[in-house]
């Protein structure tokens, strides 16, 4: 079997598989072919690639001889015409935000997997690219809060004066919340942390965080994990809570998700204009929505003396190691799906398999995806 490796569209410096993940593919017996310039964005040459036991193709025939196509952005309207009938994809296809996409895989008997589908259970771990993003996100969102904060995050005691350690507020305790406050931490700060899952208190406190409790959240028992809407008493009871501890903070973290749906905004017009001049706020579900009113989603706004970051890519801006773990996780998954012979081996008695599959000869695979689409 053909694998072939695309190159991702300009604004995105990762590639899905780096050369050393190259080298284990290849003992699956599959052959690899590599787009030119796949690996420009992350510090990876088109050698580097060969040496690893790829040919160098341009993007027709990689398309044109490849069973298998890898990338991480999902396809636009152009590009999905460009692919062959019956070929089997792999990217973050984002299928809940994203129909007219899964219609037109439908369409063309794609069979294609998203991996941001893949199930959050023990035995998918290895292969979870959302945690491995996620904590990219988490630590670099901590970086770039740090640098445009006019103060330190550290305590320093020095001749020149005592400097008090910098204040940080992270709005959600998943994988890039929990990443944050590490982080955080690492650089020296106080960190203050809110989610509507309790479950996450003893892990915020573990970091050495302090975990600020809301009364009266709604049972997310059988979401899996994630969080579930809340009632409009709770969010209006979180606000307040959220502004008092907002507006004594430096930074602000924001990372609250809900799966398949707007995030939940989390910090007011109101209390951005009540925080203090010279604060920053980082709002990594601007992809989303965002966690605050005023995020503008890629943009790096300053308002009322307030910096706020709108960034959902922060993956992109680490494109060596972000492509490392994204890569590793991938070829976790390609050796579910591939034989020892080298041959597609699809099990759809396999939860991980079936969670991830979105499309499969004309059909709807995903349950979640099935769901949405009939609705
Ligand atoms: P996410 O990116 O979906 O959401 C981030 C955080 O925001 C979550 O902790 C969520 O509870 C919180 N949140 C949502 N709405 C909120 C609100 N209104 N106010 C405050 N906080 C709010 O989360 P992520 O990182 O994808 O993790 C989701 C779940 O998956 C977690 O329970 C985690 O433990 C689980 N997980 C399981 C894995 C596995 O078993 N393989 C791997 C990674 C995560």
């Amino acid at each position: 079997m053909v694998i072939g490796i695309l190159k991702e569209p300009q604004h995105e410096k990762r590639v899905a598989l780096l050369p050393e993940a190259v080298v284990n593919l290849k003992k699956l017996n599959v052959e690899m072919l590599v787009e030119s310039g796949a690996g420009n964005g992350a510090f990876v040459s088109d050698s580097e690639y060969e040496l690893a036991g790829a040919k160098i193709e341009n993007r027709e025939n990689v398309i044109g001889k490849a069973e298998v196509l890898l990338r991480i952005s999902a396809f636009t309207t152009e590009e999905m015409n460009n692919l062959r009938e019956n070929q089997v994809v792999l990217a973050v296809l984002n299928p809940l935000m994203s129909i007219d996409l899964v219609k037109q895989l439908v369409d063309k008997s794609i069979t294609s997997f998203s991996l941001d589908t893949i199930p959050r259970t023990s035995r998918a771990q290895a292969m979870d690219i959302l945690s491995s993003m996620a904590t990219v996100s988490g630590y670099r969102a901590v970086l770039d809060a740090a640098l445009h904060l006019p103060r330190f995050f550290p305590m320093f005691m020095s001749a020149a004066g005592t400097i008090k350690p910098a204040k940080v507020l992270i709005l959600g305790a998943g994988v890039a919340g929990l990443q944050a406050v590490a982080t955080s931490r690492k650089l020296g700060s106080i960190v203050e942390v809110f989610d509507v899952r309790a479950a996450v208190k003893e892990e915020v406190q573990s970091l050495g965080g302090k975990f600020i409790e809301v009364e009266g959240a709604k049972d997310d028992k059988g979401a899996g994990g994630y969080a579930v809407e809340q009632s409009d008493e709770f969010k209006q009871k979180q606000r307040q809570l959220i502004h008092d501890h907002a507006v004594k903070a430096n930074v602000v973290i924001c990372t609250a998700q809900i799966p398949g749906r707007q995030a939940p905004i989390l910090l007011t017009t109101d209390t951005v204009n009540s925080m203090m001049p010279g604060s920053v706020i980082i709002d990594l579900a601007a992809s989303t929505g965002g966690n605050c009113e005023v995020t503008q989603n890629g943009k790096t706004i300053v308002s009322n003396k307030v910096t706020i970051i709108g960034k959902s890519d922060y993956p992109s801006d680490m494109p060596f190691d972000a492509s490392k773990m994204f890569g590793n996780n991938l070829l976790n998954f390609l050796k579910l799906i591939i034989s020892k012979e080298g041959n597609l081996n699809l099990n759809f008695d396999d939860d991980i398999v079936k969670g991830t599959c979105i499309t499969h000869n004309k059909e709807i695979v995903n349950e979640r995806v099935k769901q949405l689409i009939n609705a």
